[in-house]
């Protein structure tokens, strides 16, 4: 069988773990390909919330296997916070959940050279989680960073001495203050003794080669679901660099952060907000700065997951939108938080740019270019409440025409609209989802 993905098409936290969770029933084995912590996937069912962070969404269901791909980083302190957490929720994410012997770990020193990169930067920041991502990426393409596989080396302990060094190095020329930087509210020492304590639990966790493991489901008849982090807009390649996070977030990375062949890719179900959201630093054209975007704000609860800071908003971007979609080679779209937009009059969507009198719809390189436009059309609101409105015939005419709109100017069918971030919460449009054969 091919492997379906399922992806963020803007500037994450589109609702991915919703999406996630709600199609596990369909799939055998979950897979995230990417990300590592900075990433936060809420999960919405039977009256709890569940925020993840590197275990895949696919958990809540213990018949399922899901499996940490060699693409995702590890912090083994916040995956064990997350462990205990399922513990304590009578979930085991130790019986159905394998890890990538080639996953790289998060030292607690790549957390201070976020800091330290980040402090430098002032007010050019990036608006990093501060997780470590970018500076254990690094060391991964340096060629030096540690991996899960390594746990039982007998080298294992001079190696971590040896780059924990080498960071801290870096943090002096900097001039950063770590003695009294607190990471996750701790002092860098008691830090670095419960991540050590978490790197023995790690342990329980059962190691696979991820990549002969995923192939032989697939050989076997198995369906696998891969499950990105970020948005296609924070891609280091593609997204709006340098304001982007450090890995592959498109359908490319699910291949390399799984180990799979591109024509092993069945369907790609791409997820979007129906109006944009960005939280940290960075260039977003369409945001609002008035009191429709604290709107949007409040009533979609924008705080991010990770770092429970506001999320800036706007109107959708369709450039960005269709950029994404090529990038991705999206075969199915899902609009996500619809029921946000509930009591507008009104709805804006950016169809083009505009630079000195010409229009484009391409994104163009800088995306920061003060001398970009937004063009917009306006779309009349439904202006009514979706709650409970949970089948196609019930939904207001002109949520439905909001959707056609899109469907129309991405050329694509969007097959699930989300009106609330609770499972049950969900439109099947175009009837039954299909697993990829
Ligand atoms: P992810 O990172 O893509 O998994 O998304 P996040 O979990 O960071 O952010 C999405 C937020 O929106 C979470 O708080 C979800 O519970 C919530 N959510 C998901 N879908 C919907 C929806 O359709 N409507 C509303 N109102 N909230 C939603
Ligand atoms: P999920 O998977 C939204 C953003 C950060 C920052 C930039 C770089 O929940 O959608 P990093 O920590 O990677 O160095 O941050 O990327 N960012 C996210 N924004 N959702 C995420 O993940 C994000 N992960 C990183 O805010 O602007
Ligand atoms: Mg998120």
């Amino acid at each position: 069988m091919k492997v379906d993905v399922i992806l963020g098409l803007q500037w994450g936290d589109e609702g991915k773990g919703k999406i996630v969770d709600v199609f596990t029933p369909r799939y055998d084995v979950i897979a995230r390909f990417q990300g590592g912590p900075n990433a936060g996937h809420t999960i919405e069912f039977d009256g709890k919330k569940f925020v993840l962070h590197t275990i895949p969404s696919g958990i809540f269901h213990p018949e399922k296997q899901n499996v940490i791909g060699n693409g995702v980083i590890i912090d083994p302190f916040i995956l064990f916070q997350e462990v205990d957490s399922l513990l304590a929720s009578n979930l085991n994410p130790i019986e159905n959940l394998l890890v990538s012997r080639r996953a790289h770990l998060i030292l607690p020193s790549h957390r201070l050279l976020d800091a330290a990169y980040e402090a430098s930067k002032g007010a050019d920041k990036i608006g990093s989680t501060l997780k470590g991502i970018g500076p254990a990426y690094t060391d991964k393409y340096s060629r030096v960073g540690l991996r899960v596989g390594n746990l039982n080396d007998s080298s294992f302990n001079s190696c971590y001495a040896y780059l924990k060094e080498r960071h801290l190095e870096i943090v002096r020329q900097y001039k950063f203050d770590y003695i009294n930087y607190l990471i996750d509210g701790l002092p860098f020492d008691e830090y670095e003794e419960a991540w050590l304590e978490s790197v023995k639990r790690l342990k329980q966790f059962r190691f696979v080669d991820s990549e002969y493991y995923l192939n032989r489901c697939i050989s076997d008849g198995k369906s696998v679901l891969a499950e990105g982090a970020q948005g296609t807009l924070l891609d280091i390649d593609f997204g709006s660099f340098p304001y982007v996070t450090s890995s592959n977030t498109i359908t490319a990375g699910a291949c390399a952060g799984l180990g799979i062949a591109p024509g092993q890719i069945g369907t790609v179900y791409g997820i979007f907000k129906a109006y944009c959201t960005r939280v940290g630093g960075g260039p977003f054209p369409t945001e609002l700065h008035n009191e429709q975007g604290d709107h949007l704000r409040k009533a979609g609860h924008e705080f991010g997951s990770t770092t429970g800071r506001p999320r800036r908003c706007g109107w959708l971007d369709l450039p960005a939108l269709n950029y994404a979609i090529m990038l991705n080679g999206v075969n199915k779209l899902i609009m996500m938080k619809a029921d946000v937009m509930d009591s507008m009059e009104s709805i804006r969507v950016c169809t083009s740019y505009e630079r000195e009198g010409i229009l484009s719809d391409k994104l163009p390189f800088d995306l920061g270019d003060e001398k970009i436009h937004p063009v917009y059309d306006t779309l009349p609101g439904w202006n009514s409440s979706s709650d409970g409105r949970m089948i196609l015939e019930a939904l207001p005419g002109n949520l439905v025409a909001y959707t056609n709109y899109i469907e129309q100017a991405t050329g694509l069918p969007i097959e699930i609209i989300s009106l609330g971030p609770d499972r049950t919460q969900t439109v099947f449009r175009k009837g039954e989802i299909k697993v990829s054969a």
